[in-house]
C-alpha cells in the first residue's frame, strides 16, 4: 500500500486531535497491580502504557481514581482532590501524565458531578446538623411516614433513604450517593476548583458520568414511568430526573474552564438518553466535545438495528457540528463476545465500530476478545446485585483483571490474590500470547487502528450506509479531500455474500475468498474493509 503520503496528511489534519480519536477506558481496579495487594492501581498502570502505546490508541481514560468508599467501584467520591491509597497518590497522576504523554498517549479522567459520597464531607456536616448550609448542597425531605415521591434508584428501590433524624435525602444510585443540588451555586463553584487541580496537573481531559443527570425537577413532581436497563436509555419516563435543560449551562461553563487551558483539553460525557437528537444537544459547539450514545452498544446482534443506529447517530451528530462517539462496551455493559454469542461476531463488530466516522472508545479486554466471566455469588461487589436481590447480576462479569502473562501466577496481573477471581481460561487470552500470534484479537484491533491512521477514509469524514439482506455497506470518504474512498462490508446475515470489491486492506475474520471478477464472498460474522 503507497501509504506513506496519506499518513502526512492526516496527521497534519487531525485537529484537534479528539475528533477522530480512539479513546481505550482502563479499569484502573482491574488493570494491572503494582504493588501485589490484589487491586490494580496508578503505578500498575503506567508500567502498561508502552503496550498501550503499540495498542495504537490516542488516549486513556481512567476509571475514578479518588478517595471512595467503595459503594460502586469508585463512583463514590470523597475527595475529589485526592487518590484513593489503594491506587497511589497525586504524584503517581502526575507521573503517569508525563509518562503517557512521553508516549504520545493522553489521559482522561472521570469525574463525578451528579452525586458524592455519603462520606464526603459536605454530607457528614449536612447529617450532623439539619440547618447547616451544607444540607443545601443536596436533596432532604422533611421526615414523613412514605418516600416523597415515586422516583427510583437506578439500581432497584427507592431513590430516598433516610437519614438517622428521619430526614429523606435523595440517590439515584445506592444510598451511599446522594445526589447533589445543583441548583446551590457553591456546587458548580467547587467543580470548576476540582477540574482545574487536576487540569493544572496536565490531564488531558474528563469522561464525565451521569452527565445527563445533575439538575431534577424543582418540584419534586413524580416521573411519569419507571426506568429498564434494557431501554437504549432514558426517555420521557424519567423526566423529573434526567435531561433537565439546566444542565446544559453547566456544560457550557466546563466548556469555557477546558479551553481556558492550552493543548485541546476535552470533555466526554455520559448522556444514556434513548433519544440521539437529544443527545446531540450535549455535544454543541459550546458543551461537551464528546456525547456518549449507547444505541450501538444496547443493540443486539442485528443489521437492521445496527444500520438504523448508525445512519441515526450520524445524522445527530451532524447536526450539532460534532464527531459521533462510539462504543460497543464498558465497564457497565456485559463484554460483547457474551452479547453477540461469538468472538468472531464481537471482532466483526470492532472493525465495522472502528471504520465509522468520529470516535471510538475501547474498554479494556475488548482487545483480548475476554468473554463475560463466571462470578460467583459470594465474590460479587456490584451493589446492583445486591440490590435486585440477585435478580440482576450486576456488573462484576465485565470486570475481571486484565490476562498479561499466561505462564504467571494470576495470568500476571497481581503477586497477590485478585480482587475479583480470575477465571482458569484466562491465560489463553493473555497479552503475551496473543501479541506474537498474527491470527490473535488483539493482532486485529492493532492492525485496524493502524489502517486507521494511515487511510483519511476511514474513522474520518463521511459515511454512508445502506443494508442489503443482513450486510450492512458503509461508503467512506474523508473529509481531508483525498482521492481514497475505503468501504467496510458487515454481514451480519447467516448466508454467505458476493460483495464488490477488488482489494481487501482487512478482514476480520481470515476466510474471505477473492474472485477474480473484482468481488469478495463475505462470510457470516464478518466484516472487510475494501478499496472497490
Ligand atoms: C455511570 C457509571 O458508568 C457507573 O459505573 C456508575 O455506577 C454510575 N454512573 C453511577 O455513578
Ligand atoms: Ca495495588
Amino acid at each position: 500500500m503507497s501509504a506513506e503520503p496519506m499518513l502526512v496528511s492526516r496527521q497534519l489534519a487531525r485537529d484537534p486531535w479528539w475528533r477522530d480519536a480512539v479513546v481505550y477506558q482502563v479499569y484502573l481496579r482491574s488493570f494491572a497491580d503494582g504493588n501485589g495487594d490484589g487491586i490494580g492501581d496508578l503505578a500498575g498502570l503506567r508500567t502498561r502504557l508502552p503496550y498501550l502505546a503499540s495498542l495504537g490508541v490516542d488516549a486513556v481514560w481512567v476509571t475514578p481514581h479518588y478517595v471512595s468508599g467503595g459503594a460502586d467501584g469508585g463512583y463514590d467520591v470523597i475527595d475529589y482532590t485526592a487518590v484513593d491509597p489503594s491506587y497511589g497518590t497525586v504524584e503517581d497522576v502526575r507521573a503517569l501524565v508525563t509518562d503517557a504523554h512521553a508516549l504520545g498517549l493522553r489521559v482522561l479522567l472521570d469525574i463525578v458531578p451528579n452525586h458524592t459520597s455519603d462520606q464526603h464531607e459536605w454530607f457528614q456536616q449536612a447529617l450532623a446538623d439539619p440547618s447547616s448550609p451544607f444540607a443545601d448542597l443536596y436533596h432532604f425531605m422533611p421526615p414523613s411516614e412514605s418516600p416523597p415521591n415515586n422516583w427510583q434508584s437506578m439500581f432497584g428501590g427507592p431513590a430516598w433513604s433516610r437519614t438517622p433524624d428521619g430526614r429523606w435525602y435523595l440517590h439515584l444510585f445506592t444510598p451511599q450517593q446522594p445526589d447533589l443540588n445543583w441548583d446551590e451555586p457553591a456546587v458548580a463553584d467547587a467543580f470548576d476548583e476540582v477540574l482545574r487541580f487536576w487540569f493544572d496537573l496536565g490531564v488531558d481531559g474528563f469522561r464525565v458520568d451521569v452527565a445527563y443527570g445533575l439538575f431534577k425537577d424543582p418540584a419534586y413532581r413524580d416521573n411519569p414511568g419507571i426506568y429498564s436497563p434494557t431501554l437504549f436509555g432514558h426517555g420521557p419516563e424519567q423526566a423529573m430526573t434526567t435531561n433537565q435543560p439546566r444542565v446544559h449551562q453547566i456544560w457550557r461553563r466546563w466548556r469555557s474552564v477546558a479551553d481556558s487551558y492550552p493543548g485541546d483539553r476535552m470533555l466526554v460525557g455520559e448522556v444514556s438518553l434513548a433519544d440521539l437528537d437529544e443527545v446531540g444537544l450535549y455535544a454543541r459547539p459550546d458543551e461537551l466535545h464528546h456525547a456518549f450514545q449507547f444505541r450501538l452498544l444496547k443493540s443486539d446482534w442485528d443489521a437492521a438495528a445496527f444500520a438504523d443506529t448508525i445512519t441515526e447517530a450520524l445524522a445527530a451528530f451532524d447536526r450539532v457540528g460534532a464527531p459521533a462517539p462510539w462504543v460497543l462496551g464498558n465497564h457497565d455493559k456485559a463484554r460483547q463476545v457474551t452479547r453477540y454469542g461469538s468472538e468472531r461476531r464481537a471482532r466483526a463488530a470492532a472493525m465495522l465500530m472502528l471504520a465509522l466516522p468520529g470516535s471510538a472508545y475501547l474498554y479494556a479486554g475488548e482487545e483480548l476478545g475476554l468473554p463475560e466471566a463466571f462470578v460467583p455469588d459470594e465474590a460479587r461487589r456490584d451493589p446492583i446485585f445486591f440490590r435486585s436481590n440477585g435478580k440482576r447480576a450486576g456488573r462484576d462479569g465485565c470486570r475481571i483483571p486484565m490476562p498479561w502473562e499466561s505462564l504467571t501466577r494470576n495470568a500476571g496481573f497481581t503477586s497477590g490474590t485478585p480482587w475479583l477471581p480470575i477465571p482458569a481460561n484466562w491465560p489463553a487470552y493473555a497479552v503475551d500470547r496473543q501479541a506474537v500470534d498474527p491470527s490473535s484479537t488483539l493482532a486485529l484491533y492493532q492492525q485496524a487502528i493502524l489502517l486507521r491512521d494511515l487511510y483519511p477514509a476511514l474513522g474520518s469524514g463521511q459515511a454512508s450506509v445502506t443494508l442489503t439482506d443482513g450486510v450492512i455497506r458503509v461508503d467512506l470518504t474523508s473529509r481531508f479531500g483525498d482521492p481514497d474512498p475505503i468501504t467496510c462490508y458487515i454481514n451480519m446475515g447467516s448466508d454467505p455474500v458476493a460483495v464488490p470489491a477488488t482489494q481487501v486492506l482487512l478482514a476480520s475474520s481470515p476466510d474471505v475468498p477473492a474472485a477474480a471478477d473484482g468481488s469478495v464472498t463475505l462470510a457470516p460474522d464478518t466484516t472487510i474493509w475494501v478499496r472497490l
